[in-house]
């Protein structure tokens, strides 16, 4: 089913950038602005991912601290990001976590929309953001070459929405698909435990379509789908793909990263899980042990 018939998705985005550029307020002014546009009165609890609509496009945004997720991601081999912004204060231009999050990005083969924040400030100096961007070779349009950047300020609210048209250009050139009609895999995104509902994992649907009263086994985790609630904290009866949601009914928290896929049957999923688990506890012993030697040959020696 692999091959069944693929219809598009919303991008994927991801925010990385040095600290203190405003992620985070880009982030909560996209939602904040999108909210107030879109929906009066809807209170929109945070749930580590969000979606937001424009001209009737959607875009998923994971609100995790960038690298910790794109890392972590990354290192499992779960590629669930389609595009980075790169934010970079114009105040302050390129740092190292810009470096990095250059280098995360290009490793990943993600392309990046370089976002200008701070544009209200009167230190603010886009030109040379551009300028150093270039020693990274991360060639802007305006500087002849092909990644998208947009001025913004996150504090006023300017050109958010031409961030947002630049995030579904990018995404037209990305041709994103998946099929909606198999059965379920994605991406955790985070996982914890919650005092009231138990085990709350947010994952990110990739391929097919979660529904609640599945089977799911989450890295070394399983359990049946209690409920599905969505980034407004409403209980949905499906999430499809690049839709990020909470899965309720886990039987503990799997970790950031992990991947999730739907199974036939409890006996698999608790089958699966359970060799997860064999596995980590072997590693975790022969780390153990690997320490012991290496101890014992230091004291002999
Ligand atoms: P870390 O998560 O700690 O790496 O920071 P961040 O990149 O999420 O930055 P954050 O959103 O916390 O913003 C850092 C500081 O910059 C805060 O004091 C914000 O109020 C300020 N800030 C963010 N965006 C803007 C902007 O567009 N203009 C101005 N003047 N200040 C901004
Ligand atoms: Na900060
Ligand atoms: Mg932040």
């Amino acid at each position: 089913d692999e091959d069944g018939e693929l219809v598009s998705r919303p991008p994927v985005v991801t925010i990385m950038g040095h600290v203190d550029h405003g992620k985070t307020s880009l982030l909560d002014a996209i939602r904040h602005a999108n909210v107030v546009a879109g929906e009066a009165g809807g209170i929109t609890q945070h749930i580590g991912a969000y979606q937001v609509e424009q001209n009737g496009q959607k875009i998923t945004f994971i609100d995790t601290p960038g690298h910790a997720a794109f890392t972590a991601m990354r290192a499992r081999g779960a590629q669930a990001t389609d595009i980075a912004i790169l934010v970079v204060a114009a105040d302050d231009s390129v740092m190292p976590q810009t470096i990095e999050s250059i280098n995360h990005a290009k490793a990943a083969g993600v392309p990046i929309i370089v976002a200008i924040n701070k544009i209200d400030k009167h230190e603010a100096n886009p030109q040379k953001v551009r300028t150093e961007l270039l020693q990274h070779e991360v060639f802007v349009e305006s500087m002849g070459g092909e990644v998208l950047d947009v001025e913004v300020s996150a504090k006023n609210g300017t050109n958010l929405d031409k961030l947002l048209e630049a995030i579904l250009l990018q995404a037209e050139i990305l041709d994103l698909k998946a099929n909606p009609n198999r059965t379920a895999e994605g991406t955790v995104i985070e996982a914890q435990l919650d005092r009231g509902r138990g085990s709350v994992a947010t994952v990110l649907v990739q391929k097919g379509t979660l529904r609640p009263g599945q089977i799911v086994v989450a890295g070394d985790q399983w359990g049946r789908v209690r409920a599905l609630v969505n980034d407004k904290g409403e209980h949905v009866k499906e999430a499809t793909p690049a839709t990020p949601v909470e899965v309720l009914g886990l039987s503990g928290t799997p970790a950031a990263g992990d991947k999730f896929a739907v199974v036939e049957s409890e006996s698999r999923a608790r089958e699966i899980s359970e060799y997860r688990q064999r596995l980590a506890r072997d590693k975790a012993a022969a780390r153990q042990s690997g320490q012991r030697g290496s101890l014992e040959q230091m004291m002999t020696q």
